[in-house]
């Protein structure tokens, strides 16, 4: 018998897969739903201090091998998000999202979610195409230091950092997540990219550039986490084009402790979650490990 628990740090989840911050996590609703479908945990939408409505239509375009977004972190902003905490948190894990634009908005931001409920808190240094939050706070170690420190010294729930592939610096991101004391990273948000419309010569976003998710994100994905591993103490959470218990075990591999879904909640539908513990579970079975922490890393060997 194997065993799917997750490990990440202090946390035990029930089930190694969640859903990333981004898909079917708005609302309270929608995140009940995924835990109902398998997900042992639920990062909510990125939320900040003020409602934001987000960038114009069009904001999201399909493309070869994945999609590209750029939603521009839409939110009805930290004092209304309660309501949907409200709502989710009694029914499983939620991870809080948060973005911010420097030390004092995440921390107060993290001290929200803390009180709401969250079991963790995912700081959004990440985001590829939101100016002042994300990537351009997250690609500066000593602002990542500063912002991972004011958050650590304002909650007690653990604190991760989501962290971009839009940089050639990603092992000393890690390693200042770590140095202030964050309790894991997870790696990675969307590729920084655009799509453009020969018929218009124009970008097909309104804002131009998107961030790409997807299958054709895993390889990028796979080699972040597996560079991180060989540089950070800390756990892991992988996520980037996981649509199959394949693509989980090869995170897993290059060292993740867990994994997050975003884009193939939408392609393969919420299914997608029980079809990957059922997949993960028989290959466990037949390749002799006995938990996900088992074949944590098993690529490094
Ligand atoms: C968005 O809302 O634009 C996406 C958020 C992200 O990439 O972190």
């Amino acid at each position: 018998m194997v065993s799917l628990k997750a490990k990440v740090g202090a946390m035990t989840f029930d089930k190694p897969g969640m859903v990333a911050s981004g898909i079917m996590d708005e609302t309270g609703p929608s995140m009940v739903r995924m835990l109902d479908c398998g997900a042992g945990a639920v990062v909510s939408k990125s939320v900040g201090l003020e409602p934001n409505a987000g960038h114009a239509n069009p904001c999201f375009m399909e493309t070869e091998g994945g999609m590209v977004n750029a939603m521009g972190l839409p939110n009805p902003g930290i004092e209304l998000f309660e309501e949907e905490m409200k709502v989710a948190v009694p029914h499983g894990r939620i991870v809080g999202s948060i973005y911010g634009a420097g030390p004092d908005d995440f921390r107060t931001l993290a001290g929200k979610m803390e009180d709401y409920g969250a079991c963790t808190v995912e700081l959004n240094l990440s985001c590829p195409h939101a100016k002042g939050y994300g990537m351009e706070v997250g690609t500066d170690p000593a602002m990542v230091k500063a912002i991972v420190s004011a958050v650590k010294s304002a909650v007690s729930i653990p604190v991760w950092a989501k962290l971009t592939p839009n940089t050639h610096i990603l092992p000393d991101i890690g390693r200042a997540v770590q140095d202030a004391g964050g309790d894991a990273v997870v790696a990675i948000n969307t590729l920084k990219a655009m799509v453009i419309s020969p018929e218009f010569a124009r970008p097909i976003l309104s804002n131009k550039f998107g961030g790409l998710s997807g299958k054709a994100l895993k390889p990028v994905g796979v080699r972040a986490v597996y560079d991180l591993r060989t540089v950070l103490d800390i756990p892991i959470v992988g996520v980037g084009g996981i649509s199959t218990w394949k693509d989980a075990a090869e995170y897993i591999m290059a060292g993740a402790s867990a994994f997050q879904i975003g884009s193939a909640v939408l392609t393969e539908g919420p299914g997608v979650f029980d079809t990957i513990n059922c997949g993960l579970e028989r290959f466990m079975e037949e390749y002799g490990y006995g938990s996900i922490s088992d074949m944590e890393g098993a690529a490094h060997e």
